[in-house]
């Protein structure tokens, strides 16, 4: 353990709550070896088996930063069936906790108690992207596990998809993110599915006096209609359609400004002048995306984190110590 993290922690333990120690890329170097390397294998182990399996764990590093900070409350299953996992935005679409389970049970054989469930939340997002050949980024670590979670907080702090420019906006800022690194993170609705329920209305029932969104392009709202028939709930349909395979490349942005973005949300970012011309620019460069997006994952992962002796480190990622 080095120095300053020592110093830290013992701040930490005599002012509680008040010491806030700083993430390190090495925070595991001397306390489990091999660690972090052990996270990146069984990662890409499970996205070779699975590659749709990327884009659900890239979310699962989001859906718990949002929700009172990165501290892998997402994970908790409550046994009141009150938590983040039974919020809207979660319940029947977030995937990927088992992958976390396998994860964890290994880490425990190898270095019990140390490495933390929201460490491995944010190592496994940016291996999740590199196994699909995208970006690569340095992951901080050292954050510590919370114990609380609540369906309540979820409801409040993820976005839906049929947020408006301004929801989108006032939400990302109070996470501390500029409209620019809102433009670049919705960018990770460059791989993954989505439910045909989530755009229903926006599809066939979207108001009073227009069925279908006049946002979506025609010949893309036909193709979504034959995709998502009407009352389809079950079906998961690609949320970026210009290539079978998912891929990790700008082509979300050339989506949004063609009117083939799948949520209201990602075509929203055409609604305000800045964010349509932040869209632009990430359209035309893939490498300022990949720095760009890798930039605001690290910020993204500093989200209200428990860091010196708050928290704890579980030794399940679904259950708070006894
Ligand atoms: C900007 C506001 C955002 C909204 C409104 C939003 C909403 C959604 C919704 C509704 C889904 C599909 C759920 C389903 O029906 O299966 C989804 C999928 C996804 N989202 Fe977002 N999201 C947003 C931002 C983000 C961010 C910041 C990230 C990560 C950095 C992200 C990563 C993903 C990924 C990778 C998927 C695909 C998941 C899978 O295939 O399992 N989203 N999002």
């Amino acid at each position: 353990m080095d120095s300053k993290l020592l110093i830290c922690i013992v701040l930490s333990i005599l002012v509680v709550g008040t010491a806030h120690c700083q993430l390190s890329e090495n925070f595991y170097t001397s306390s489990c070896p091999g660690g972090v390397a052990l996270v990146t294998q069984l990662t890409r182990s499970r996205v070779s088996a699975d590659r749709t399996m990327a884009p659900s764990l890239l979310r699962l590093h989001f859906h718990d930063c949002f929700v009172q900070g990165c501290d892998g409350s997402v994970l908790l299953d409550n046994p009141s069936g009150q938590g983040e996992k039974e919020s809207l935005g979660n319940k029947g679409t977030l995937r990927g906790f088992d992958v976390i389970d396998d994860i964890k049970k290994q880490l425990e054989a190898l270095c019990p108690g140390v490495i933390s469930c929201a460490d491995i939340l944010a190592l496994v997002a940016r291996d999740a992207v590199v196994a699909i050949g995208g970006t690569n980024w340095s992951v901080p670590l050292g954050r510590r596990d919370g114990s609380g979670s609540s369906a309540t907080l979820a409801n409040s702090n993820l976005p839906p998809p049929n947020s408006n420019f301004n929801a989108l906006s006032t939400l990302f800022t109070s996470k501390g993110f500029t409209n620019s690194e809102l433009v670049t993170l919705s960018g990770a609705h460059t791989v993954g599915v989505t439910l045909c329920s989530t755009i229903q209305p926006r599809l066939y029932n979207f108001s009073s006096t227009t069925a279908t969104d006049p946002a979506i392009d025609p010949t893309f709202a036909a193709s979504l209609k034959r995709q998502c028939a009407f009352g389809d709930t079950t079906t998961r349909i690609k949320l970026d359609q210009t290539t079978a395979l998912d891929t990790w490349d700008q082509n979300y942005y050339s989506n949004v400004l063609r009117g083939k973005a799948v949520f209201q949300s990602d075509a929203s970012l055409r609604s305000n002048g800045n964010s349509l011309s932040r869209v632009n620019q990430l359209a035309r460069s893939g490498s300022v995306f990949n720095r760009d997006f890798g930039n605001a994952m690290v910020k993204m992962g500093r989200i209200q984190i428990l860091t010196g002796a708050q928290g704890q480190i579980r030794k399940n990622c679904r259950a708070v110590n006894s």
